[in-house]
């Protein structure tokens, strides 16, 4: 593989192929050839590259991960594409849907494996959730909520490129998070979202943004400007999914306390189940008539449908009822 953009979240890819055990970490690209270089070092790849470009000519790689901040996935996908290699690109798709849809029709033309991030559906309890709901478990979804709220936008002095309309996108808690949200509600369920109405606010509608570039999260000192922030950093939405299921949901990267509180609950005609991120071992079951039950992850007691998703590294063997490797990594893909 070859990694293009080795901040925050790039590294996180590398580990999570690494434990693969069966790929290669070839390059690493970063925005000038000394960082390039220093974060293939860092990351223990064989060569580092000074743009993406050089990247994709390396016949070595043939499958590139794309973290870079998403003013540069649109860009970065569609040449790996182009130069007839898989993409594994970081949320959200593009920055536009208009993008979006240009790429889905890119990565068809090539037939290469496309896929995105959305890594919170790989969590053993999610699986196992959307098993259960798709058996019935829980009767039809009628109600499906939760939220997403982070706390590291709360003061003036935190700035990120995903408040710069122009690096990232139009819309900031809402497409950097709530596309976590909306994806894990669809997953689960196995039902889209057909119509929403949101209510986006800023609460810091000024930040200090430092002068010199951060990677993100990073704090510290140097030189600011106060700049006017336009993109919303709270928002919550009213949704509704075919079938007729109605949803709520909030995001916001302002809710102090709140590290990386995903959650999401479907209530259906029969009981209701949960899961947080940040309690990310544990199913809350509701039920009307029962005690309700808080289900540990145990690998004993997932369904073997759920534990081939999440073990597997090679293609189903013949005769297996189990979903194939790329139907896996289709319901991943940018479709
Ligand atoms: N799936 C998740 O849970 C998750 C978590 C965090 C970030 N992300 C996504 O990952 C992407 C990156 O986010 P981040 O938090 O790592 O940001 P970041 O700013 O920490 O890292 C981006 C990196 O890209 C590098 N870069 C910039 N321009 C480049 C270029 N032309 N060529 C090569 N490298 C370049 C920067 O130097 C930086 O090292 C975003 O799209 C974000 O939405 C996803």
């Amino acid at each position: 593989m070859g990694l293009v953009g080795a901040g925050f979240v790039g590294p996180h890819h590398v580990d999570a192929v690494r434990r693969l055990g069966y790929v290669d970490i070839v390059a690493v690209a970063g925005s000038t050839d000394a960082s390039g270089q220093a974060k293939a070092e860092t990351l223990g790849a064989r060569r580092g590259y000074g743009s993406y470009q050089a990247l994709l000519d390396d016949a070595d790689v043939q499958v590139v991960h794309n973290a870079t901040p998403n003013h540069l996935h649109y860009a970065v996908t569609s040449a790996a594409l182009a130069k007839g290699k898989h993409v594994v690109s970081d949320k959200p798709l593009a920055m536009t849907t208009a993008e979006s849809k240009r790429l889905v029709e890119e990565a068809r033309r090539a037939g290469l494996v496309a896929a995105v991030t959305f890594n919170y559906r790989g969590n053993p309890l999610v699986q196992q959730a959307r098993h259960a709901i798709a058996r019935g478990d829980i009767g039809t979804p009628h109600f499906i909520h939760g939220h997403y709220l982070q706390d590291w936008l709360l003061k003036d002095t935190d700035y990120s490129w995903r408040l710069d309309p122009a690096q990232g996108g139009n819309s900031s808690a809402l497409g950097d998070i709530g596309s976590h949200w909306c994806d894990l509600a669809q997953h689960v369920t196995g039902r889209r979202i057909t119509h929403v109405l949101g209510d986006l606010t800023t609460v810091v509608k000024q930040r200090q943004k430092p002068r010199r570039s951060r990677e993100a999260f990073q704090t510290g000192g140097g030189d600011v400007d106060v700049v006017d922030i336009q993109v919303e950093d709270l928002a919550s939405v009213l949704v509704r999914f075919e079938g007729g299921a109605r949803g709520v949901f909030s995001v916001g990267q302002v809710c102090g306390g709140h590290k990386n509180d995903l959650a999401l609950e479907v209530c259906g005609s029969a009981a209701s189940m949960r899961w947080r991120q940040e309690q990310q071992n544990e199913l809350w079951i509701g039920h009307r008539d029962a005690p309700n039950q808080l289900l540990q992850k145990d690998p004993s007691l997932t369904p073997n449908q759920v534990k081939w998703l999440l073990t597997s590294t090679d293609r189903p063997v013949s005769g297996s009822t189990a979903p194939s490797r790329s139907t896996a990594m289709s319901e991943c893909a940018m479709l």
